[in-house]
């Protein structure tokens, strides 16, 4: 048996964390022979929600779960964890305004960077869920100096796996068919779904007109609009679907892609005119625990402009938060 690895899940009473726990402590994320120790940190008004999620990971019994922490104290929720989950974030409520809403999130990311930079390995793997998700991923790492940009990551996967879904169904050919594909950008209604290079079966698809007006009037307004409308639907946000995305996406940057395209929000080097340092949705490839933007790609000027765009929002929103911050 391995050494088990330590597992940090923020707001692990809520929605996506219930989907996403049971699911680790099985062993779906890192395999059958990894154990884990799962740090399950939530605010006080939910600390009793949490202990029902405790018991039932305790009714399990599953093998590979050796101990959880089960804590309101951000200092001993990182304490010496290897994977990070920043799960747990304050949604808008009735009448809030937007920037009430990123101030009350920036100093929750702010205390959590500095407790990742404080409390956790040295090589710890950052993944942050909560929205807003490009802007909280920014202020982790900002306040985790310590550690390399490259630790932290925003999730992206979910919109990825949307993409996919929606393009296969279109195609009606069986998704497994389809590589080459990612979600450029801002976890938001201006993110780009790319199938500007897409693979069916290792051959590029080549666009018609026809095929761009679909694009246009059809794919990217579902894809970009697909979290409002499950939430009309349900009532309340994707939850196992997101789930299903933190697991891969954090699997994938830990154990390989296996020279697929994932799509992940990290920490721009400039690459594509990205502002540097700006934590923004492109396609990766993962290997030995580590994640390669693919580069050098020709972007058309559709895609140029569907880019520059949804940047200039995480550019905005960014510089809303650093002067909160006053960074
Ligand atoms: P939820 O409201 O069911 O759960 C959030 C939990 O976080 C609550 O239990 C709350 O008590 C806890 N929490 C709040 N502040 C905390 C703090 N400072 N420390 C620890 N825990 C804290 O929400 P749900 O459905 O689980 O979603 C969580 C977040 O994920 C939301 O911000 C949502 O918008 C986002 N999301 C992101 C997606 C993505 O693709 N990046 C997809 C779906 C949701």
């Amino acid at each position: 048996m391995q050494q088990p690895v330590r597992i940090v899940i923020t707001g692990a009473a809520g929605h996506i964390a219930y989907s996403l726990v049971f699911r680790i402590a099985a062993g779906e994320m890192f395999g059958p022979k990894q154990p884990v120790i799962l740090h399950l940190l939530e605010i006080p008004p939910a600390m009793t929600a949490l202990q029902g999620v405790v018991m039932e990971l305790e009714d399990c019994a599953y093998p590979l779960l050796q101990d959880i922490v089960a804590t309101d104290d951000t200092t001993q929720a990182f304490r010496d964890v290897d994977y990070a989950f920043l799960i747990g974030a304050k949604p808008r409520g009735p009448g809030m305004e937007r920037a009430d809403l990123l101030a009350i999130n920036a100093s929750i990311f702010q205390q959590q960077g500095r407790a990742l930079n404080e409390q956790a390995q040295r090589h710890v793997k950052v993944l942050v869920v909560g929205n807003p998700m490009n802007s909280n991923t920014w202020i982790t790492q900002q306040y985790a100096p310590d550690l390399d940009s490259k630790q932290f990551s925003g999730m992206m996967r979910l919109d990825h796996h949307r993409l996919i879904s929606q393009f296969a169904s279109h195609q009606q050919i069986d998704l497994k068919r389809i590589h080459q594909v990612a979600v450029w950008g801002n976890h938001s209604a201006t993110q780009y779904p790319d199938i500007s290079h897409a693979l069916i079966d290792n051959k590029l698809c080549i666009e018609t007109p026809q095929e761009h007006d679909w694009m246009v009037n059809e794919f990217l307004p579902v894809l970009q609009q697909r979290g409002a409308q499950i939430i009309k639907a349900r009532g309340t946000s994707s939850a196992a679907s997101a789930a299903y995305a933190a697991l891969s996406h954090m699997r994938d940057w830990v154990l390989g892609s296996n020279s697929e395209w994932v799509s992940m929000a990290v920490c721009s080097d400039g690459c594509y005119d990205i502002p540097k340092g700006l934590v923004c949705g492109v396609p990766v490839v993962c290997e030995n625990g580590d994640y390669d933007i693919v580069r050098d790609l020709e972007l058309n000027t559709f895609s140029r402009e569907a880019l520059d765009k949804t940047v200039a929002e995480i550019v905005a929103e960014q510089q809303a938060v650093a002067q909160i911050l006053g960074l």
